[in-house]
């Protein structure tokens, strides 16, 4: 581990206005600055980066800031990682009002750190804050508290590919609440931690079971956004499917229980010949950022990309299934099991999934040509 000292030179440099005011005396500061040849900017801290998975490691610093109802949200800031204190009465621990986003910063090999469409993650915390009532963070407040707790914790941001640092954006109710009404207060918090692949296999095949008692979303519901509320409710599904071997769980539409929607992590695709497929987002689905990605890039490789109805019997004809997301990013399915019959499919090379993979991992950690203007330089 780095000795933190040596550390704070590089906080003083990347962000002396938030972090550097807080834990240095702007003489301090101005020293620091002023000795750029001590700047240790590029340590690591002390981690298995080769043995990542999708744990929480603590990092240094998280980011916060509050809003009373009806006002503004103030000025945030970058303060240590640790517990936050909430009234037993927050609208958030009784009622659920909560959203969260899922994005990542990635080290290319020239040292360089990206951010990816993080103003897709802000505008659909904004969507999610009006379904659930709550007030939510300007598109650059959103931005700027994801760069700084990612430069803040920039020694946690895994070498190049080896995984990334994940961002967690936070908005929550924390106001007291006893009837059942909008809290009267609200926070966006922003913390991190280095992850590499979500499944416990690595990159290995999902297998993936196609649940059709319990159901994710609902018409009219809270589905289409990241509320919190629609998390827990599967861990049900996934516990069972886990407990059978399964990578995770795939849902189907609660009213015809015929129509694919998506996995308990990620949204889900299916190839037949040159064309993709995917269930259209109509309320129950989550909008995936990473699926809309993945939709353009395909769209450019000449595939033609179908936002549909998916029946869950497609799955059977499909050449080729793989899924999508943030945490995820493209993840191919080597099988689904539905109602007691597994359809597997081929993996190996030349797969459709492996090749929008690699476009998209290209993009993000800077080494393929950004045509599309997704990638963020933070440094
Ligand atoms: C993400 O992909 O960022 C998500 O939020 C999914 C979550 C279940 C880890």
């Amino acid at each position: 581990m780095i000795h933190r000292s040596l550390y704070l030179r590089g906080l003083a440099k990347a962000s002396l206005s938030k972090v550097g005011a807080r834990c240095l005396t702007a003489q301090a500061a101005t020293a620091l600055r002023d000795s750029e040849p001590m700047f240790r900017y590029e340590e690591y801290a002390d981690v298995d980066w080769n043995n990542l998975g999708f744990g929480l490691t603590r990092t240094d610093y998280m980011y916060m800031a509050k809003c009373s109802e009806n006002n503004a949200f103030q000025h945030g800031r970058l303060s240590d990682y640790g517990n936050v204190e909430l009234s037993p009465a927050a609208g958030v621990l009784n009622y659920g009002q909560g959203l969260f986003e899922g994005t990542k910063a990635y080290r290319g090999d020239d040292g360089r750190i990206f951010l990816f469409r993080p103003e897709q993650n802000a505008i659909r915390m904004q969507i999610g804050a009006e379904r659930m009532c709550m007030q939510s963070p300007s598109v650059q407040q959103f931005v700027d508290a994801v760069k700084q707790t990612a430069l803040a914790n920039k020694r946690w941001i895994p070498p190049p590919g080896k995984g990334s640092l994940y961002l967690r954006p936070l908005l929550i109710g924390t106001g007291p609440i006893l009837g059942l009404s909008p809290a009267p207060e609200y926070t966006f918090l922003v913390y991190a931690s280095p992850v590499g692949n979500y499944f416990k296999d690595g990159m290995a095949p999902l297998n993936l079971y196609v649940e059709d008692e319990f159901h994710r979303a609902t018409r009219g519901g809270a589905g289409g956004v990241k509320s919190i509320s629609n998390y827990a409710p599967v861990l049900k599904a996934i516990s069972k499917a886990k407990g059978q071997g399964f990578s995770d769980v795939l849902y189907l539409d609660s009213v015809h229980k015929k129509y694919i929607e998506e996995v308990s992590s990620c949204n889900i695709f299916l190839v037949k010949g040159n064309v993709i497929s995917t269930p259209e987002t109509v309320g129950t689905i989550l909008e995936g950022i990473t699926r809309k990605s993945i939709i353009d890039i395909a769209r450019d490789y000449g595939y033609k990309v179908e936002e549909r109805p998916v029946a869950v019997d497609e799955l059977l004809r499909a050449d080729e299934v793989f899924t999508t997301g943030t945490a995820v990013s493209v993840a191919t399915v080597g099988s689904i099991t539905y109602k007691g019959q597994r359809v597997e499919y081929k993996i190996g090379d030349g797969l459709v999934s492996q090749k929008l993979y690699k476009t998209l991992v290209g993009i993000q950690v800077g080494k393929i040509e950004d045509k599309y203007n997704w990638v963020v330089d933070i440094n």
